[in-house]
């Protein structure tokens, strides 16, 4: 942060303590009230929806450690509506915040409002899902993203002993939603891994669906992936057996499986296909345990936060956050430093060391 930004900064977060004493009951608004540390910036934080448990634990793990550093914060939910979550970053900007921390719903609809917030001096930060088509994005804090498709077509690879040549095997794919950029790379890292085995025939998608556009489900929904898959397994499936389905996100994963047991899958003579997923959310876990989903993919929020905080303090005290990538994450306009965390792929081997040791879940959680 320059000096400048650094004096403005402090000005305008001595008149947010003073306007967010007057609005202390937004019922969407977490606050923390007090500042422990006056000198410390206020953080608007937009997340994308409570519909899914990732995003309801990303919120509340940074509020929890921005607050314990003095900083105040304000954290909403846009609930999947992008108008909604522009209207949400305006309002943070209009009652003045130092730092924006977005996960975007549609990471090329705030554009404007990015525009806006640099002319406050905000530095934002993209959460997980990059904000492309912007000049303004100042630092991105993410998952390895391809590596989490390359982790779960690897996951199927080895399921199906794809690299000792078995097969053939019939698969279909699942995309997540094509307006959040983290859905496209995924694609590309699960298909990094699948392509040479769609070429040499060992798999085989009787659907033809292969293209992104046809496989995506837009904000990621889980009843829009159910009905595809209702239509895939009538259209394709009434003759032929489903090997593997490769599920972006653990709530599709659920849906998907409920539509299998449908038609008959999840019986000794018709045991369910191999199934990925992503987030190692409760229920996909207790699937996991129970033998139905096969893996999904942890992303450990607390490290996200972490990052997050660690952006913010270097700003805060006038230092260049280190970053671990400043050539790959380009958004169509600049290529935005990144900080990267390691994705974990989880399955019945390894869940209670991963999820539980670590004290992510406890026992309790996955009953
Ligand atoms: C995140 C995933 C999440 C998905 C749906 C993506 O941008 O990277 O972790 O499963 O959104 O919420």
């Amino acid at each position: 942060m320059s000096k400048m930004k650094k004096i403005f900064s402090v000005v305008s977060s001595l008149t947010v303590l003073l306007t967010l004493g007057a609005c202390s009951s937004d019922a969407e608004s977490s606050e923390s009230g007090e500042a422990s540390d006056e000198s410390k910036g206020t953080v608007g934080i937009a997340m994308p929806t409570q519909s899914a448990e990732r995003w309801i634990a990303d919120g509340n793990n940074m509020v929890e450690q921005l607050e314990e550093k003095g900083y105040e914060t304000i954290l909403q939910y846009g609930e999947d509506d992008v108008q909604n979550q522009v209207s949400q970053i305006e309002n943070m900007i209009t009652r003045g915040i130092d730092y924006l921390v977005i996960a975007s719903i549609d990471g090329s609809a705030l554009t404007n409002v990015l525009e806006m917030a640099d002319a406050e001096d905000i530095d934002v930060i993209a959460y997980d899902r990059l904000m492309m088509n912007s000049d303004y994005v100042d630092y991105y804090v993410t998952f390895d993203n391809f590596g989490v498709g390359v982790l779960g077509g690897e996951y199927i690879e080895e399921e199906l002993n794809l690299a000792e040549g078995d097969g053939p095997f019939n698969i279909e794919m699942f995309g997540g939603s094509p307006d959040d950029n983290n859905a496209v790379i995924n694609y590309d890292g699960y298909m990094s891994v699948f392509q040479e085995y769609i070429d040499n025939g060992q798999l085989v998608i009787p659907s033809g669906q292969t293209e992104f556009n046809q496989i995506a489900t837009l904000r990621w929904d889980a009843a829009t992936a159910q009905e595809r898959m209702d239509n895939l397994l009538s259209a394709q499936y009434t003759d032929k057996v489903l090997d593997a389905v490769y599920s972006p996100y653990d709530p599709i994963s659920l849906s998907i499986i409920a539509s299998l047991k449908g038609i008959g899958y999840g019986s000794d003579d018709k045991p369910l296909p191999v199934i990925t997923g992503q987030d190692a959310t409760t229920p996909s876990v207790k699937s996991v345990i129970a033998g139905e989903q096969d893996s999904t993919i942890f992303k450990d929020t607390r490290l996200l936060g972490n990052s997050t905080v660690m952006v913010i303090e270097a700003l805060e005290n006038g230092e260049e956050p280190e970053v671990d990538d400043t050539e790959t994450y380009d958004n169509g306009n600049i290529i935005v430093p990144t900080i990267l965390q390691e994705p974990v792929i989880v399955d019945q081997s390894n869940y209670q060391e991963i999820l539980i040791d670590s004290g992510y879940y406890s026992e309790e959680d996955l009953k």
